[in-house]
């Protein structure tokens, strides 16, 4: 059996970046809402467009992220699920539709997540996560088209935050009391942070 890992983290912990690497380490599918709703942000749901959410910083409707997971973790044996949970009531019904292996939190301080959020670019035709200071492609052609996410402005980043602090942050505690959380320090270069997160996987 495949590993079912979950990775929980503030808005520009690097859940993202740790997650992509841990697909590929173990041969495992990465489940991300934040990445299918932004593939759909346009859509006509009943809720509305995703984009009237994301652009604001809000969550979008539970009914329409619990339809992405369950659909993406019905079909994969092992995962890595980045970007929910994010509220208590996505936590419930995750329960109910899997088991998890292990339940990681990526623990970062405010004042760099501002900085690795403001400063992240990517790469529209590869999905590639880059930085304006810790990370920039050495190939001409790929910086040149690389695009900052609609939702990377300081503005747009301090109310993810709060939205986090209020929903997101309860979910955190919910698997510390229920004794399955393991906390990682993620203030480290990436590499330092996967070998953190790989012990434990392992
Ligand atoms: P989502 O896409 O999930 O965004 P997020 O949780 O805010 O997380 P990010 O993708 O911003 O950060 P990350 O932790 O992946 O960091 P990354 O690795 O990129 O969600 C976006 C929106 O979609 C939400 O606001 C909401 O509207 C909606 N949504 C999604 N899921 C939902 C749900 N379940 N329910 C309701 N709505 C939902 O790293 C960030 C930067 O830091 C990068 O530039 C990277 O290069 C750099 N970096 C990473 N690691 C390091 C390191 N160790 N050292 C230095 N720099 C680093």
């Amino acid at each position: 059996m495949e590993p079912r890992i979950l990775l929980l983290g503030a808005p520009g912990a690097g859940k993202g970046t740790q997650s992509k690497r841990l697909a590929d380490a173990y041969d495992i599918e990465h489940v991300t809402t934040g990445d299918a709703l932004r593939a759909n942000k346009d859509m006509e749901t009943e809720y509305g467009t995703p984009r009237e959410y994301m652009d604001a910083g809000e969550l979008v409707p539970d009914g329409l992220v619990n339809e992405i997971v369950n659909e993406a973790l019905s079909s994969a044996d092992g995962y890595v699920l980045d970007g929910y949970p994010r509220n208590l009531s996505q936590a419930e019904y995750l329960t109910e539709i899997t088991e998890l292996d292990a339940v990681i939190y990526l623990n970062v301080g405010e004042d760099e997540l501002v900085r690795r959020l403001t400063g992240r670019r990517m790469d529209p035709e590869t999905g590639d996560i880059y930085h304006t200071e810790f990370n920039m492609p050495d190939d001409d052609e790929i910086r040149e088209r690389l695009v900052q996410r609609d939702d990377d402005t300081e503005d747009v980043v301090r109310e993810r935050l709060r939205v986090y602090e209020d929903n997101t942050a309860p979910v955190i505690e919910h698997y510390r009391e229920e004794g399955s959380l393991v906390e990682v320090d993620g203030e480290a270069d990436p590499d330092t942070v996967f070998d953190r997160i790989a012990a434990i996987v392992e």
